[in-house]
């Protein structure tokens, strides 16, 4: 079983996740690298420098660029890339849903268009195993339909079906690939995703189903796609007490460091969110203050560092004026600096919060930090 609890304050829980490449302290974040390079200009050697524990690619964005066959060819993605540590693929579902164009649903899987040229790929569950065991991953997303949101009760629940359905189909694909005498990764890891939109009772039925297929770690998706916060909340809550206690609980592309703190609150162990990097190309930076802009013309002079309580590469050499004025000029730089604040601050926050699990202290962290690290200063 590669999840061990360690230690559990309400809900919360503090664990590890052993793999082939590494064990993971958990809470833990996930650093967000769509084509295998965190954008910002980032490299594998750049995410050790700031404290990144795993790595996530996707499955859509290789598939077209540069193809699955070829990261195979240079000896998967562990090798590509140079990232020896853990590596997440998500499955192309959710990118299928959110980026493609003319999608057609059937029980089959989606047939699509590329949102590069155009042309009509066909992506199931098992195009989308085949695909991911050519990556490499450690650890492969099943492929499902994130459903949209609103949907009506009929289409959440006939999709949740279906995405049950995928999942057992995803599982038999697995087991066949590792059996290939060349598997990039033989000892690849397979996590299902929860769906059931905003209604409750769906999601519930739904994560007790997936519970019972016995998989290497347990997704919440569908989250985060313009819904409330609190309805959010809501959901995770629902859900958690059917999510196998001995398996890793993951929720997908959550997000600001309020709702991280929030989500380890309710009991989940791993994120991933594109708002750390997405927002340091904007000037918006994370402080343990709040959220600064460092286009601000306060800073012209300011020779302090970004955030004087933070002791990344970037904070311990330069200026927040110096910063200022490449992200004004346009200068790559700006960007690249920005990216490695904004990322050693995610995953020194997942530190701090294991600290204050270990310590017992975690319902006092959440108080202090949850609405301060996401306040606009
Ligand atoms: N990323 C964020 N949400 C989702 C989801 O619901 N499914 C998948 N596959 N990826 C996601
Ligand atoms: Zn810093």
């Amino acid at each position: 079983m590669p999840y061990r609890l360690i230690k559990q304050e309400g809900a919360a829980r503090r664990g590890e996740f052993v793999t082939v490449h590494g064990t993971v302290q958990t809470p833990a974040f996930q650093n967000v690298a769509t084509a295998a390079a965190i954008k910002g200009g980032l490299s594998a050697l750049d995410l050790k420098e700031i404290r990144a524990q795993v790595m996530l690619c996707n499955t859509y964005h290789l598939h077209l660029r540069p193809g699955d066959q070829i990261v195979a060819d240079m000896g998967g993605l562990h090798k590509f890339t140079r990232w020896d540590g853990p590596i997440l693929t998500d499955s192309g579902g959710f990118q299928v849903f959110s980026l493609a164009k003319l999608r057609q649903i059937t029980e089959e899987g989606v047939t699509f268009n590329s949102h590069l040229d155009g042309h009509r790929i066909f992506m199931g569950p098992e195009q989308s195993m085949q695909i991911q065991a050519n990556l490499g991953s450690t650890i492969a997303m099943a492929f499902d339909e994130c459903v949209e949101n609103p949907a009506t009760y009929e289409y959440a629940k006939n999709s949740c079906a279906r995405t049950a359905r995928w999942l057992l189909r995803c599982k038999a694909e697995m087991a066949r690939l590792k059996h290939e005498e060349k598997a990039v990764n033989p000892d690849q890891l397979l996590f299902g995703i929860n769906q059931g939109c905003t209604f409750k009772d769906l999601r519930v039925e739904h994560m007790k189903q997936i519970a019972e297929y016995d998989l290497d770690g347990y997704a919440i998706g569908g989250l985060a796609v313009g819904e409330p916060a609190e309805v959010m909340y809501d959901i995770i809550s629902a859900v958690e007490p059917y999510a196998p206690k001995d398996k890793i609980r993951y929720l997908m592309g959550v997000g600001t460091p309020g709702n991280i703190i929030e989500g380890v609150y309710r009991g989940v162990d791993l994120f991933d969110c594109v708002m750390p990097s997405r927002n340091a190309r904007h000037g918006h930076l994370f402080t343990w203050n709040g959220i600064i802009n460092i286009k601000n013309l306060k800073y012209e002079r300011d020779e302090s560092p970004i955030d004087p309580h933070c002791d990344c590469p970037v904070c311990r050499n330069f200026s927040r004026a110096y910063i200022r004025h490449l992200q004004k000029a346009d200068e790559m730089l700006g960007m690249r600096l920005a990216v490695m604040h904004n990322l050693y601050f995610y995953n020194h926050l997942m530190e701090r919060i294991r600290e204050a699990l270990d310590n017992g202290t975690f319902q006092q962290f959440h108080d202090t930090y949850v609405h301060r690290l996401d306040t606009r200063i």
